[in-house]
């Protein structure tokens, strides 16, 4: 197949142009902007007969067309990913989540190409810490935050264009997930590199939220799967049973990078701070036969540190405008 890969330079299309590479014959082109979270050097390794890189806009339609026209299947990452960043200026979360979801679509309704769509875990709202209840695919959307209402509009948007244009598609909903090529804005990366440049790392609040954290790796097995055997029109959650609270994982990142679990700030909360995600994977285990291979999180957590360490000229150009940018937020 000849893949359509949009946001294949972000943290997550790139793990997963990595898997494709490794586990299939597929060809990839990404379709990827590099806004200040993509990184062309996330792809650099890869082989040239195998992954080409088209820097564009996924809203715009001119670019848009010729590449879906030559796909066989789109895999639509692309998106503003970070909460943080929605809550200080929703606009990009529009243009990009739902003009840019719209866009493509219009383009797989023309071609009649198949498209699968990437989404998250938050557009369900979140849970209490103490409530026996996960996330299924029957759960009422109910999302909170700019990032979050627009990645819900999409997922929409695409079930529109299913039932009322034939669009075969698809859409996976993934919680929380950790690895390499994650952009030092987020939680896991933020504090890693936080403690190899000596600066102690950041909670938000009291740290009692609770995220459902699954390796990249596990995340890209899971949308393979879904794009070989996912049934059209249908929505599959995508978990690994990891839940934990934020205090418990800043304290084993502290652990396993030899200081002290205490060493770290609590400092102010985000507002509207989701409390708890929480998904039930059972249709895509039992539907469609997956599993995931990353059951050790503390084992995949000092794997990721191992690849901070080795890592520094790719997240060290944006370390300092991301700590600047949380110190105007008091974070
Ligand atoms: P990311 O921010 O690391 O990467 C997003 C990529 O999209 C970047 O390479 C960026 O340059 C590109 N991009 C942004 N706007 C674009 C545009 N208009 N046109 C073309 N490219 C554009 O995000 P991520 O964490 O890798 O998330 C990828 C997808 O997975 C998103 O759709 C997100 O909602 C979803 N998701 C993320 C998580 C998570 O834990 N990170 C969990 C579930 C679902
Ligand atoms: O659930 C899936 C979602 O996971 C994806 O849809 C999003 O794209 C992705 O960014 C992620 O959203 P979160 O808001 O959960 O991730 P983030 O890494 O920003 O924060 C994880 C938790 O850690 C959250 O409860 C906020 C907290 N936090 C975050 C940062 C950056 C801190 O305590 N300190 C921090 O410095």
């Amino acid at each position: 197949m000849r893949l359509l890969v949009t946001g294949g330079a972000g943290f997550i299309g790139s793990n997963f142009v990595h898997h494709v590479v490794s586990h299939t014959d597929h060809t990839v082109t990404v379709l990827d902007k590099l806004t200040y979270a993509g990184n062309r050097a996330s792809l650099a390794d890869l082989p040239g007969d195998r992954v080409d890189l088209v820097v564009g806009d996924i809203a715009d339609a001119g670019v848009v067309d010729g590449l879906v026209a030559q796909a066989d299947a789109v895999v639509h990452y692309a998106a503003e990913s970070h909460n943080d960043n929605s809550l200080h200026d929703p606009r990009p979360f529009l243009d990009t989540n739902i003009i840019g979801t719209y866009t493509l679509l219009e383009a797989a309704r023309r071609h009649g190409t198949r498209f699968h769509h990437i989404s998250t875990d938050e557009v369900y709202g979140d849970l209490e810490l103490d409530d026996p209840a996960r996330f299924t695919e029957a759960t009422p959307y109910n999302p909170s935050s700019p990032y979050s209402s627009t990645k819900a509009g999409s997922d929409l948007l695409v079930r529109a264009w299913v039932r009322s244009f034939g669009v075969a598609a698809t859409i996976s909903n993934c919680s929380n997930n950790y690895g390499p090529y994650q952009h030092v804005e987020k939680f896991i990366p933020r504090q890693i590199t936080n403690v190899i440049r000596g600066i102690r790392p950041k909670l938000y609040g009291a740290g009692e939220n609770v995220r459902d954290w699954i390796h990249a790796d596990d995340h890209s097995s899971a949308v393979l799967t879904i794009l070989e055997k996912g049934v059209i029109g249908q929505t599959y959650l995508i978990g690994a049973d990891g839940e934990k609270n934020n205090k418990d994982v800043i304290e084993l990142i502290l652990t396993l990078m030899g200081q002290p679990r205490d060493a770290y700030d609590h400092v102010t909360d985000r507002a509207g701070h989701d409390l708890r995600y929480a998904i039930d994977s059972t249709r895509l285990r039992t539907e469609l036969g997956w599993t995931p291979q990353y059951s050790d999180f503390e084992a995949g957590l000092a794997a990721t540190i191992d690849w901070y360490r080795a890592n520094e000229p790719w997240w060290a150009p944006t370390k300092d405008t991301t700590e600047a940018f949380y110190a105007t937020k008091g974070q």
